[in-house]
């Protein structure tokens, strides 16, 4: 297959084209797009065929449910059973980076869910992916646009990297502003009927704002601790393990100038790739030293993480380090994210 490159920044100058991409999810084609958090690979969320052909091209287990994305809060009524809830998270966070999971209505093919009566709806806020879900008439499936176990793409370029030749049209718009994938919360009922919230996924809406909105907000365990073995998480995504670097990915733990102390010595003795902080640079040896952002600027390094972990699987160092982020505010989603990378391996300093 021959992917087309649509560069488009401004959705209002590029309507033939977002035109045409339109037609081609209507006609089961598959189209990659720019969200604020990561790239889509998206089909018609109505198509068992169009979600077969989203499995086949990002070599993802079938049973991994896909989100639909929706060009306003109020389509979700559309595809799933919405609540008053589903309503105040929307009047708060969206559109935006939340993706909501609730029971879905008949016209979602349970190929799109992975076999699951739940959908995950979200509403991007990226004004090229409003316009293109508006331009193709239905809801978009789309799941991140990279290869299953690498990291999701937050360019363009890692699109092309991973997906040439297995999709219609690439739309480059650029660098995403988030850089993590979206919050996934779903909504639930307690004894009392009273409804709740379990988050599944941090991202940029963080576990504070949620409680803002929703009394209560309950944390899967499988956020930030391993599962055991034959436990069945409750999003099927969360047992696979993502974002794999090909060399072994360490986490550090501990103050800063232990772990300062201890990568000169690493770098010394070993060919080890370091993803620092921008104040370290200076005090590293300059050899595979990849700057994820200021210390205590989580978003830039939330930004910059992906990048950086493609960025490390092409150096040919023997062992990659980074901090362990923090596991407050947006420090969740990046510690969400490396842990799971890392394959739970933190080395206390
Ligand atoms: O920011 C994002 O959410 C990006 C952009 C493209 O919108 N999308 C994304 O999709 O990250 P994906 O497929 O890479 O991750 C979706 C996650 C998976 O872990 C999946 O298991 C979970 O959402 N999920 C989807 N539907 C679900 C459902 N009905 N119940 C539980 N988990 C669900
Ligand atoms: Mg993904």
């Amino acid at each position: 297959m021959k992917t087309q490159v649509f560069t488009i920044h401004d959705p209002q100058a590029a309507q033939e084209q977002l035109l045409d991409a339109g037609r081609i999810l209507r006609a089961g084609g598959l189209v990659v797009f720019p969200t604020e958090t990561v790239y889509g690979l998206g089909g018609d969320g109505t198509s068992p065929q169009a979600a077969a052909d989203i499995y086949a091209a990002k070599g993802r287990p079938s049973d991994n449910p896909l989100i639909i994305h929706i060009a306003d809060p109020e389509d979700a009524d559309k595809y799933a059973y919405t609540t008053e809830l589903y309503f105040a998270l929307a009047k708060a966070f969206m559109p935006g980076p939340l993706t909501v999971i609730m029971p879905k209505r008949d016209n979602v093919p349970s190929s799109v869910t992975g076999g699951l009566d739940s959908v995950a709806v979200r509403c991007p806020s990226h004004p090229v992916a409003r316009a293109l879900i508006r331009a193709a008439g239905t809801c978009v499936a789309a799941p991140s646009a990279n290869i299953s176990g690498k990291p999701s793409p937050t360019d363009a370029r890692h699109v092309v990297q991973d997906l040439d030749g297995k999709v219609d049209v690439i739309i480059d718009g650029g660098e995403c502003e988030i850089g993590l994938e979206s919050t996934i919360v779903k909504i639930m009922q307690d004894e009392q009927d009273e409804p709740y919230l379990v988050l599944l996924r941090p991202g940029a809406i963080t576990h504070d704002a949620l409680c803002c909105v929703c009394r209560r907000v309950d944390i899967a365990p499988a956020v930030a601790e391993k599962l055991a073995e034959n436990e069945r998480p409750l999003s099927p995504g969360m047992k696979y393990r993502h974002y794999a670097p090909t060399a072994p990915l360490v986490l550090l733990d501990g103050n800063d100038d232990q772990v300062l102390a201890f990568l000169r010595a690493e770098q010394a003795s070993k060919n080890c790739c370091v993803l620092c902080y921008d104040e370290e640079i200076d005090a590293l040896s300059s050899g595979t030293l990849i700057p994820v952002g200021a210390r205590d600027d989580l978003a830039a390094q939330a930004k910059r993480l992906f990048a950086a972990l493609r960025e490390a699987d092409a150096t040919n160092a023997e062992i990659i380090y980074a901090h362990l982020p923090p596991m407050q505010g947006l420090g969740l989603a990046l510690y969400n994210r490396m842990i799971r990378a890392a394959a739970h391996t933190v080395l206390k300093i």
